[in-house]
């Protein structure tokens, strides 16, 4: 298999908002008909060029709305971009939100079965798989309870627990480790190095700069959709840290703590 995991080029994503509110499908047909529906255009992603090869792990950061969801739905097929192209080598497994894929009436059980067949598993995999999915998620018995008797955490150790029973080529992480305990941090931390050496490409969406410091080879920088910054994760985050004034910066005549 080529060494290309995912190659971006001049990538750019427009969302179509309704500048009026329809409240009924009638007014929309109305408007519909007339010609008069208006939509504003908000270009989340502009003009992205990335190379990424196989076996980085690579870390993905930005201020809130900058457009790092939006990257990973790209590059999970979820959206096609608007121009460009982008090309993405191997199968991907994604966890782009807390508890895509899942039903809440279901238990944690039947979840298994219905977020793995999502993936592209088959059944017979799946039940060879089982055990090891349910020690991992360490939920003991809440694994048979349903889904809305979750807290987020527990989501989120069902969702990863699932996603990285197989060895993807691509996992795909957006603010996954964030509601996880110190535990299975620790756990997600391990099974990730693991899948580095296995020569799994990882993309880590996080605002926990040190936990993309401490898990990423490299990193980039959104930055209002665009590329700001792209490099070694230690240097970058200490780019982004210094510009939004959340580490102590230099000062004549001695340090002082950056405002809050
Ligand atoms: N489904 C959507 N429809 C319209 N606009 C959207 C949609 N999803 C995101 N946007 C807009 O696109 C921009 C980028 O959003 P995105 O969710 O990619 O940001 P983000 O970097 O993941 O932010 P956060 O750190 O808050 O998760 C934002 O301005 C947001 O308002
Ligand atoms: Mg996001």
């Amino acid at each position: 298999m080529s060494d290309l995991s995912i190659r971006l080029d001049g990538v750019s994503l427009c969302y179509r908002l309704a500048k009026q509110r329809i409240p009924s499908f009638k007014e929309y047909a109305i408007h519909f008909l007339r010609g008069s529906l208006a939509y504003e255009q908000l270009w989340a992603l502009k003009d992205l060029d990335l190379t990424v090869v196989r076996g980085e792990t690579l870390g993905i950061i930005g201020r809130n709305g900058a457009g790092k969801s939006t990257l990973l739905k790209v590059i999970s097929r979820v959206l096609k971009p608007s121009k460009g192209t982008a090309t993405i080598n191997g199968r991907i497994a994604p966890i782009l939100e807390l508890g895509s894929g899942f039903d809440y009436e279901l238990t944690g059980l039947e979840n298994v079965y219905l977020n793995a067949l999502l993936l592209g598993h088959t059944r017979k995999e799946i039940i060879a798989k089982m055990d090891e999915i349910v020690a991992f998620s360490g939920l003991g018995d809440f694994i048979r309870s349903p889904l809305r008797n979750y807290s987020s955490g527990m989501q989120a150790r069902l969702g990863f627990s699932i996603a990285t029973a197989w060895v993807p080529d691509i996992l795909i992480l957006d603010e996954v480790l964030a509601v996880g305990d110190a535990t299975f941090t620790d756990r997600c931390e391990e099974r990730l190095r693991s899948f580095r050496q296995a020569g799994a490409t990882v993309l880590l969406v996080s605002h926990n700069t040190s936990a993309v410091v401490k898990n990423c080879t490299r990193c980039i920088w959104l930055d209002d959709g665009r590329m700001k910054a792209d490099g070694k994760a230690e240097e970058i985050v200490r780019l982004y840290m210094r510009e939004h004034g959340t580490e102590p910066v230099e000062h004549e005549g001695g340090r002082v703590p950056a405002a809050s």
